[in-house]
């Protein structure tokens, strides 16, 4: 019996790669829902080859038309525009599947009800564990959902943890090692790096993203995040986590038990690869990915990160062992500053410099709800916009 999908964000990087996969298994696969933000043409062509039953988009205006287009074309797709129909889609009775790859920590609500409605989650959308990580962890032990990290580093330490114990309640684990690119100004000296425009900045490497995920890939931010993402996802102890300069991503990250072998994943730096793996678990399909062709590798070179030239990898370590609600507090600021540095309001430095002001001012507490989170996201967005208004 095919396996019905929902996709949120099914127009960005992540969810367009998704359908790609998808495309591949119609005979597993059939999509449900699929959901955006502002992108109505995109999301029209994907109604067309995938004949979803809802298709989510926010922008009101764009719905109608949306809604119009599609009556035009034969297509029984029903156009819904609330936030709150983002939940609708994810915990319908008859969704098997939920691919969250929504961007940013709008995304933690139709996370975490996708948790609690016992899906099959693959997160993608790791602001929703930097924000709620404890509460997102206590769903999933309250529940019958299975969580699958989509994010490359996580997905390989998924696989390398397969066949030993999933987390290190039996103290067989003595490292998870992240690899990081480094990002495009890796080699740069801070003196330079302080000039960069946002046009180099999202000249990644070696990965095709999203713009803020590309951005946090500059900053480093984007390894604090997974830092913090593989802290909640695989034991909580923040001593286990490693972060190890990786320049050609063909190593995705690893794992190292105490009796000293370390088990690696490895695979091209194509989303398809952990997209497929997380789809099919405990399976496997065919992605679409190109295949590694080790007689074409040259070299692979690991290297200490310097958290200097790059404050922000600092910041999320900082975030992680305050704890409480100051990763929420850092991932909104960092949220808010990408967005201004993107739109050329702020330079490279003030994105971490901002996100420092915010955890300053803020002071740590506890918290028990997902309200409390998306009250604290939006004071912190506040205050962070403030903040970079009085600096221009
Ligand atoms: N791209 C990658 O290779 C990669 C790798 C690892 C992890 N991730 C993570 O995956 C997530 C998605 O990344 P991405 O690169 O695919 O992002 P992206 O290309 O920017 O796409 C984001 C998606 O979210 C939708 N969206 C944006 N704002 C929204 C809002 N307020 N409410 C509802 N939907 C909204 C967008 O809709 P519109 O298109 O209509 O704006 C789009 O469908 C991020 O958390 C990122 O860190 C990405």
């Amino acid at each position: 019996m095919k396996k019905y999908i929902t996709v949120l964000g099914s127009t960005g990087s992540i969810g367009c790669s998704t359908l790609a996969v998808v495309k591949l298994n119609l005979d597993k696969y059939q999509i449900f829902a699929l959901t955006a933000n502002t992108q109505a043409d995109k999301l029209f062509e994907q109604c067309v080859v995938f004949k979803p039953r809802y298709a989510v988009i926010l922008d009101k205006t764009k719905a109608k038309f949306l809604q119009d287009k599609l009556l035009n074309h034969d297509i029984n797709t029903q156009v819904l525009s609330d936030t709150t129909d983002l939940t609708v889609v994810v915990e319908d009775p008859e969704v098997d599947i939920v691919m969250s790859a929504i961007v940013g920590s709008c995304g933690l609500l139709p996370t975490y009800s996708a948790i609690k409605a016992n899906k099959k989650v693959l997160l993608s959308n790791k602001e929703s564990l930097i924000a709620g990580g404890q509460l997102m962890i206590n769903a999933l032990k309250n529940s019958s959902a299975t969580l699958i990290p989509v994010d490359s580093e996580h997905n390989a330490i998924f696989q390398c943890l397969e066949g030993n114990k999933t987390s290190n309640a039996f103290n067989e684990v003595s490292k998870i090692i992240l690899t990081a690119s480094g990002g495009p100004f890796r080699t740069m000296s801070y003196e330079d790096i302080a000039k960069v425009t946002v046009e180099s900045a999202l000249q990644h490497p070696n990965w095709s993203m999203g713009k803020k995920v590309t951005i946090d890939s500059s900053t480093l931010m984007n390894k604090g995040l997974e830092v913090i993402e593989a802290y909640w996802l695989f034991g909580q102890d923040l001593n286990l986590i490693d972060v190890v300069v990786h320049p050609q991503s063909i190593i995705h990250s690893m794992v190292e038990y105490v009796d000293g072998s370390v088990l690696a994943q490895l695979g091209m730096p194509d989303m398809k690869t952990p997209i497929a793996h997380a789809l099919a678990y405990p399976n496997r399909i065919n992605s679409g990915s190109a295949k590694l062709d080790f007689t074409k590798i040259k070299s692979l070179t690991f290297e200490s990160p310097d958290y200097k030239r790059f404050p922000c990898l600092q910041l999320a370590f900082d975030a992680i062992i305050s704890g409480g609600t100051m990763p929420a507090i850092l991932n909104a600021a960092n949220e808010v500053a990408v967005a201004a540095f993107l739109n050329k309001e702020i330079n490279f430095y003030a994105i971490s410099d901002t996100i420092d002001t915010a955890m300053n001012y803020f002071s740590k507490t506890d918290f028990s709800s997902i309200d409390e989170i998306i009250d604290i996201d939006s004071v912190v967005r506040d205050f962070t916009l403030n903040t970079i208004r009085k600096s221009v």
